[in-house]
């Protein structure tokens, strides 16, 4: 068992500081045309409208030794839709210390637009406040537009820790791994000309 444990994580001992930017989902997300591609009226009901889904939330710790921390980060994936302009894939690294917060600071993460996307989609979570922030910007009928909005994401997690008994240098101290339900929500932006 702990053999098992050991070969499973060793490729993440090198991994200390992984990327904050991730490969996305492995392709781009299809492009959806706007329902309303002409109408660039975003106060009219049902014209602004993004859909979050496939929220997934995940972090892992492993020490190597009791003194060592080797390996601890957090992922936060999601796809967004948006109703007005064009789809994207969001995916988002946070390295941490000890701490079981990650996503501490606001950092500004990019999404992965479908082909044919005419803008950009950004994000930023708040760990402490399990806030997230998506902003997206599109051009309609010439002009250019940025849609933004927060929500706070209730998580369901579930937290596996494990110890190593009897530890002796060279094998695994102790893992601990948090993961969430994926889950889905809307998210009714504010939208803004921006040119
Ligand atoms: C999220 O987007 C990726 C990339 O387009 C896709 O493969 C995946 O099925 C999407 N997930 C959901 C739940 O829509
Ligand atoms: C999207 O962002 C990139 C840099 O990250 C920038 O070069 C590009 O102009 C932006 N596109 C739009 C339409 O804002
Ligand atoms: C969204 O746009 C607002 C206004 O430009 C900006 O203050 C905020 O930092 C942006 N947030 C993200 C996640 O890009
Ligand atoms: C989050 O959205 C609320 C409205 O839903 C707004 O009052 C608040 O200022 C937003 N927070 C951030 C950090 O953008
Ligand atoms: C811990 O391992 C050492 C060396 O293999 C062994 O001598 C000792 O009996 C073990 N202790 C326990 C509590 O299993």
């Amino acid at each position: 068992m702990l053999l098992f444990l050991t070969l499973l994580l060793f490729p993440l001992l090198t991994l200390s500081h992984p990327p904050t930017k991730r490969p996305g989902h492995g392709h781009r997300p299809p492009y959806h045309p706007p329902h309303h591609p002409n109408m660039c009226n975003y106060n009219a009901p049902g014209s602004r409208y993004f859909y979050l889904s496939d929220v997934t939330y995940e972090s892992h710790i492993v020490y190597s030794t009791p003194a060592h921390l080797a390996v601890s980060y957090a992922n936060l994936d999601f796809n967004l839709t948006n109703n007005a302009a064009y789809d994207a894939s969001c995916t988002g690294s946070s390295s941490g210390g000890p701490s079981p917060v990650y996503f501490t600071w606001p950092q500004l993460q990019s999404c992965e637009e479908a082909d044919g996307a005419s803008g950009n989609a950004t994000w930023i979570y708040i760990g402490y406040e399990k806030n997230l922030q998506v902003n997206e910007t599109w051009t309609c009928g010439g002009h250019q537009y940025l849609g933004y909005g927060n929500v706070t994401l209730n998580l369901e997690c579930e937290t596996e820790s494990w110890n190593n008994p009897n530890w002796t240098m060279g094998e695994l101290y102790h893992t601990e791994d948090v993961t969430c339900k994926p889950i889905s929500l809307p998210l009714i932006p504010t939208v803004v000309r921006t040119d």
